[in-house]
């Protein structure tokens, strides 16, 4: 990143998402400090990040932890949040102090300590099962479920707290992203971990519904890309953008693929649909190319492959 040496917070750095773009972002010169408070992140995702950091063990709702997290930071990356539709409708309470109450504290505590950039991790859910496809930032929002709310609710908060307090918000709405250290052993977990974790042990994948349900599935290491191109580019702030391939394939489809890869024979167990599920998602990503020149570094296939490689090498197999 063209910025010399910044001083960065990435929340949620145990996670996934998080732990990847600390990587990237130690790779690329910043100071990285991480706050996590391992509710869905992992020790062994911290483990497995090259290069020293920052840790931080705390909660994005505990205003005293946070008020000492983003002492001398330039850029916050606000990774944190308690994922999964399915996890929101289950427990929405928790969903709604970790998302919204998380990300507002935050964003109280960016303002106050002067901090440059924020970009925010918002969600592909914010459209909702609008029919027309893809899904454009210009598109009435229409959530469907708690943990949608909860992260167009902090989205909402990111943008107004540009325009009344000018901090430089920008929210990248991730679509369905996939890779390495996503974790494959919650039900709560992203369909491409569960399906490699399933066909690698010998059991039968899960698909809820008929499998003719569509994602637009991104690799990891695009959406890092995207949040370094979120930090430094001028024309950025104040905007919420799709991150996303612009590409959809259906569930059925997604699973022939991944059993061509892994080599494994094994069909899928055909479940109720789940509450809250969305039929299509595909994102228009043209303002994110023109804005902040993203690009789809790794396509579906090639990151699947990645992704399986990494499981082959994580705790998971056995
Ligand atoms: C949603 C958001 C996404 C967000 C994620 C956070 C949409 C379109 N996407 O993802 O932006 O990052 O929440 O959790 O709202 N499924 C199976 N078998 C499984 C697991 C899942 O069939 O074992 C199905 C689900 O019912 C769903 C699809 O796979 O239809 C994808 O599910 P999942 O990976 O959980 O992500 P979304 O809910 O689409």
């Amino acid at each position: 990143m063209p910025i010399d040496s910044p001083t960065v917070l990435v929340t949620g750095g145990a996670g996934f998402i998080g732990s990847n773009l600390a990587d990237r972002l130690i790779q690329e010169g910043a100071r990285v400090r991480i706050l996590d408070n391992f509710s869905t992140g992992f020790r062994e995702n911290l483990e497995e990040i090259s290069g020293s950091f920052e840790f931080i063990e705390g909660d994005v709702a505990d205003g005293t932890v946070v008020a000492s997290a983003i002492k001398d930071v330039e850029i916050v990356f606000h990774e944190a949040a308690l994922p999964s539709v399915p996890r929101s409708v289950e427990d929405p309470v928790s969903t709604h102090q970790a998302c919204v109450e998380g990300t507002f504290n935050l964003l109280l505590a960016a303002k106050d300590a002067g901090v440059r950039r924020f970009v925010y991790a918002a969600s592909s859910s914010a459209y909702g099962d609008q029919p027309t496809l893809p899904k454009s930032e210009t598109m009435a929002p229409a959530p469907m479920s708690p943990y949608a709310v909860a992260k167009l609710t902090g989205e909402y908060y990111a943008s107004a707290f540009y325009r009344v307090y000018g901090l430089e918000t920008v929210s990248l709405r991730y679509f369905n992203v996939f890779g390495p250290r996503q974790n494959p052993s919650s039900p709560y977990s992203g369909v491409i971990s569960r399906f490699i974790d399933a066909l690698m042990t010998n059991t039968r994948p899960v698909i809820y519904g008929d499998g003719e349900q569509s994602r637009d599935f991104t690799f990891i290491d695009n959406v890092v890309d995207a949040n370094l191109k979120a930090a430094s580019s001028a024309t950025a702030p104040g905007l919420v953008m799709n991150a996303a391939n612009g590409e959809r394939i259906s569930l059925n489809s997604l699973l022939s693929t991944l059993k061509e890869i892994t080599g494994k024979d094994i069909d899928a167990e055909y479940l109720d649909p789940r509450t809250g599920d969305v039929k299509h998602s595909q994102a228009d990503n043209s303002l994110a190319v023109q804005t902040l020149g993203y690009k789809n570094l790794v396509g579906l296939e090639e990151g699947l492959r990645k992704t399986l490689a990494w499981w082959q090498n994580s705790r998971f197999a056995r």
